[in-house]
């Protein structure tokens, strides 16, 4: 494939090194243009802020209607899902959870979640030493996705693996992906097994997804795939999330501070990290006409990679951009993507960090963690390990 109109790269965003730290590679790009066309991946990244949100504000010619991930070969796994649809059909498929992910559906929910928060932290801070990420982190969000969607106990524990190496699905076909591949069909699987009728929680958000099928709203089909989407979409990405917030505290204690003396700070504070370590680190688009950027120009049918966790460290778009600070204003981020495919579950995942952080907050006076482990995936950033040692407030 030939690049006339963008400057180009040899560079593997997705080896082990890069994955491991992907920021210097990341700041290459945003030097180089506002698209750079990826040699070895034969798509166009967008690494810059303006145009990751031009892109997403524009879904009539950035469209997710072939696929999301950067490797054509695997959209056909994606086809005609929340995610990987356009306007009208995408719409028709994101109202039918839409109301019970809305704020005000979301509120009553709350007490409960901070509830079940305060009960785990209190749990692993007795112990004084623990894994961050697999004996808090993985645990809540677990437990409190499941719920909601209703789905039994038996089959969760394969969750996690799956949540987690379905999201390799979105980059290149390399290693990592063509290993995942059938975990697709295996978490489908899943969701028609378990996921049944009479086994999903009465009142849940499984059961409104069988209302809609029986109404019509959507297909059989359609409906088991937004419940797998909505049971993997709300894992990984606030594991990660909240598993960075404890690393980027512990690596800077006096934010830490900052937050204990100031608890309001919770909120701008959980933006900060989706921002500086953003969860979801790309997702793809296919453009409908020939896109014209300042410095560069991306021909119709080509793939863009917007890259999020890039465009949320531009330096043209936040100032001391790679410093966490949690005093900033981290809102307009988009580490839950933004315009039409905008995160639907943001409002809950907000919730469960803040409620995590929060009893953190008041039941750590300071902690130290040692060294992370990573697991590497071609789309989500996140550890799999981060042994932990608390202080506990007096
Ligand atoms: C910190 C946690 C989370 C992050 C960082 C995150 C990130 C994202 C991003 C970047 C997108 C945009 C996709 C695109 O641009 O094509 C997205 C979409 C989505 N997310 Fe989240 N997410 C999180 C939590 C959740 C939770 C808790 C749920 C549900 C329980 C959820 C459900 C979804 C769904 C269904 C979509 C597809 C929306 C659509 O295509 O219209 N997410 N998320």
């Amino acid at each position: 494939m030939t690049t006339l109109h963008a400057p180009s790269t040899s560079r593997d965003l997705y080896d082990d090194a890069t994955l491991t730290d992907p920021y210097s590679a990341y700041a290459e790009l945003r030097g180089a243009g506002s698209a750079v066309y990826l040699e070895r991946h034969g798509v166009y990244a967008l690494p810059r802020y303006a145009e990751v949100r031009r892109a997403l504000g524009d879904w009539e010619t950035f469209s997710s209607a072939a696929g999301v991930s950067i490797a054509p070969q695997f959209d056909r796994l994606y086809a005609g899902s929340v995610i990987a649809s356009d306007p009208p059909e995408h719409d028709v498929l994101r109202s039918v959870l839409a109301e019970r992910l809305a704020p005000r559906a979301l509120r009553p929910l709350r007490a409960d979640i901070e509830a079940r928060a305060d009960a785990l932290v209190a749990e692993v801070v007795a112990r004084g030493s623990f894994d961050a990420v697999a004996d808090l982190a993985q645990v809540f969000p677990v437990s409190v996705v499941a719920d909601l969607v209703g789905v039994p106990q038996e089959g969760r524990e394969r969750f996690l693996d799956r949540a987690n190496r379905n999201f390799n699905l979105f980059g290149p076909a390399n290693e990592r992906a063509l290993d995942s591949l059938g975990v697709h069909d295996e978490s489908l699987a899943y969701v028609r097994e378990h996921a049944t009728r009479d086994r999903l929680a009465p009142g849940s958000f499984g059961a409104t997804v069988y209302e809609a099928i029986d109404a019509g709203i959507v297909s059989e089909r359609q409906g088991l795939r937004l419940l797998m989407t909505y049971l993997f979409a709300g894992m990984d990405t606030t594991i990660n999330a909240i598993g960075h917030a404890i690393w980027l505290f512990a690596r800077q204690p006096e934010q830490w501070r900052a937050l204990r003396a100031d608890p309001s700070l919770v909120g701008p504070a959980f933006e900060e990290v989706l921002r500086l370590e953003s969860p979801v680190q790309g997702f793809a688009r296919t453009v409908r006409r020939d896109v014209a950027f300042d410095d560069a120009r991306v021909p119709e049918g080509a793939r863009v990679l917007l890259l999020y966790g890039s465009a949320n460290r531009d330096e043209r778009r936040w100032a001391d951009a790679d410093r966490f600070d949690i005093r900033r204003d981290a809102s307009g981020h988009v580490a839950f993507g933004y315009g039409v495919h905008g995160c639907a579950g943001q409002g809950l995942a907000r919730i469960e960090a803040h409620a995590i952080l929060s009893a953190l907050a008041r039941r750590v006076e300071s902690f130290e963690c040692g060294t992370p482990q990573r697991r590497l995936n071609n789309a989500v950033r996140g550890l799999a390990a981060l042994p932990t040692t608390v202080v506990p407030a007096a």
